[in-house]
């Protein structure tokens, strides 16, 4: 099945929110298995409340302790009400590093028969990450276009472009005196646009676990988007 990765380049633009979105966008027809392998700033059993000591299978849980082919849908936890499921990442990055996550789901990703969204964090130039991105299907890079995050992705943009072929998810708002355009980022870095990505700091909270949904939470801007990425993601070529 189709796997992408989110990466960002540097401060935190959005990228574990943006794959709660797309999770809770997916919809029924569309359930997809969020994988948080960010080595650092794992957010999403925190924010979700799930258990990680306990009842809670961990990226890092699995990587270390199974041998051999592992369900990985069948691991996986259902926070949202969408039927999409999420493997949380060890809240700890020394644990994460221990169980070299990265490299374990470079290995499985090609056994799940769901669209597996990868949260990878942080670029970090590690072997690792890069055998992750470079197995992922495809690599979408989220940059807030503001001059610290373009400055960190022109930086890494050849590690980036030695993965396979990378797509940038642009923050809006568009008209920031502030911010690049994502067309101009988009010349700047010669990455496409696969979406540009709103400013809702209310579905931001939600998806953070910091205040509860609207009841029209599905037409908000960051679910919209979230529902062309997994579209998006649904359509990303496998391999043959
Ligand atoms: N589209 C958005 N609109 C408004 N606020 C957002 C949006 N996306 C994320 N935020 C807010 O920005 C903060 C950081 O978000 P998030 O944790 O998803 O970033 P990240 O890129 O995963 O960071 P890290 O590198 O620390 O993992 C959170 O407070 C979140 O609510
Ligand atoms: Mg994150």
């Amino acid at each position: 099945m189709s796997s992408a990765a989110v990466v960002s380049v540097a401060g935190s633009p959005g990228v574990t929110t943006l794959a709660c979105a797309v999770a809770v966008a997916s919809g029924e027809d569309r359930a997809l298995l969020v994988v948080e392998a960010a080595t650092s700033g794992a957010a999403i059993a925190a924010r979700w409340r799930l258990d990680v000591r306990d009842t809670v299978t961990t990226t890092a849980r699995l990587a270390m302790e199974a041998s051999g082919t592992v369900d990985l849908w069948a691991a996986a936890h259902q926070p949202w009400l969408a039927s999409s499921r999420v493997i949380p990442a060890h809240p700890s990055p020394v644990v994460m590093r221990q169980a070299q996550v990265a490299r374990w789901l470079a290995t499985h990703l090609t056994s799940v028969h769901q669209p597996v969204l990868i949260d990878a964090g942080r670029v970090d130039g590690s072997v690792e990450q890069f055998d992750l991105l470079a197995a992922a299907d495809a690599v979408w890079v989220l940059v807030d276009p503001i001059v610290e995050q373009v400055v960190a992705a022109r930086a890494v943009a050849e590690w980036l472009n030695a993965t396979g072929p990378v797509h940038l998810l642009v923050r809006e708002p568009a008209g920031d005196p502030a911010r690049d355009s994502a067309g101009a980022l988009a010349s700047t870095l010669g990455w496409p646009v696969a979406a540009t990505v709103p400013d809702d700091p209310q579905s931001a909270r939600a998806l953070c676990g910091l205040s509860p949904a609207r009841r029209n939470l599905a037409r908000a801007p960051l679910i919209r988007t979230g529902k062309a990425v997994a579209d998006r993601l649904a359509a990303v070529k496998g391999p043959a």
